[in-house]
């Protein structure tokens, strides 16, 4: 099995997606928030780029039919019901519920990855979930992090290495690429304290200072979810 690490959404190869599994990741927050959303229920998450793209599309609906969710320089923005913590999106919101997503990176990546063959959501607290089912397909992989705002951001990096470690430990013969070899090295170095690596990143802090240390100690749990979200034709759902 091959796998491949993008950094960045802007640093994908076009050619590298058509046919390809490709697993997004933007653990501080938008695939974390969107793997809690649908394990409470949700009934599928639409990820747009614009905010006026989402206000259009909640228009056109019926009353009552979508929720709004996303963030701008992480806080909610004007006229939403919710913003991009995961803290938010209990069942008591999100159950049976659709939801419109924008976020600052994220949605990006995810639409990035348009065109793929198979398309799912990762982050750390699904982690096993996305590495047992990379087992079961046994296909090349493309890892889109979504980094911040077209930068390398380590969180992301430090969770392709969890997926990536727990593959790893199934009898499977990998060829990772440099980035890859990376994060693995990333991961395995600091398993036993991910925070103590993940606090240097500008991300981490952006939301500490923002007031959201909650969210940063709820995304760096793992494996407490066992879903593995497919986003197929624009619409994300619990597989
Ligand atoms: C993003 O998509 O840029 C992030 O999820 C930002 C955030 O943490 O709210």
């Amino acid at each position: 099995m091959d796998i491949t690490v993008y950094a960045t959404y802007d640093d994908v190869q076009e050619n590298k997606i058509p046919g390809n599994l490709v697993v997004v990741v933007d653990v501080f927050r938008a695939t974390s928030t969107i793997i809690t959303s649908l394990n409470n229920g949700c009934k599928g998450i639409i990820p747009v780029v614009e905010i006026e793209e989402a206000m259009a599309l909640y228009k056109n609906g019926e009353k009552g039919e979508y929720l709004l969710g996303g963030e701008r320089e992480a806080l909610k923005i004007e006229g939403f019901h919710l913003s991009n913590s995961p803290n938010e999106y209990t069942r008591n919101v999100v159950e049976g519920r659709m939801i419109i997503f924008t976020t600052t990176n994220g949605t990006k990546a995810i639409r990035k990855a348009e065109g793929a063959d198979k398309i799912i959501l990762g982050a750390l607290i699904n982690a096993e979930a996305i590495a047992q089912y990379i087992l079961s397909k046994d296909e090349d992989v493309v890892f889109i992090c979504a980094g911040t705002e077209g930068q390398f951001s380590l969180d992301d990096i430090v969770t392709v290495g969890a997926i990536i470690s727990r593959i790893a430990a199934h009898d499977i013969s990998l060829e990772l690429d440099d980035l890859g070899f990376v994060c693995r090295y990333m991961y395995d170095s600091y398993s036993d304290n991910l925070e103590s690596v993940i606090k240097n990143c500008r991300h981490y802090n952006i939301l500490k200072e923002a007031g959201y240390y909650d969210d940063i100690t709820y995304c760096l749990k793992e494996d407490v979810i066992s879903i593995v979200p497919r986003y197929v034709d624009g619409i994300i759902t619990a597989k």
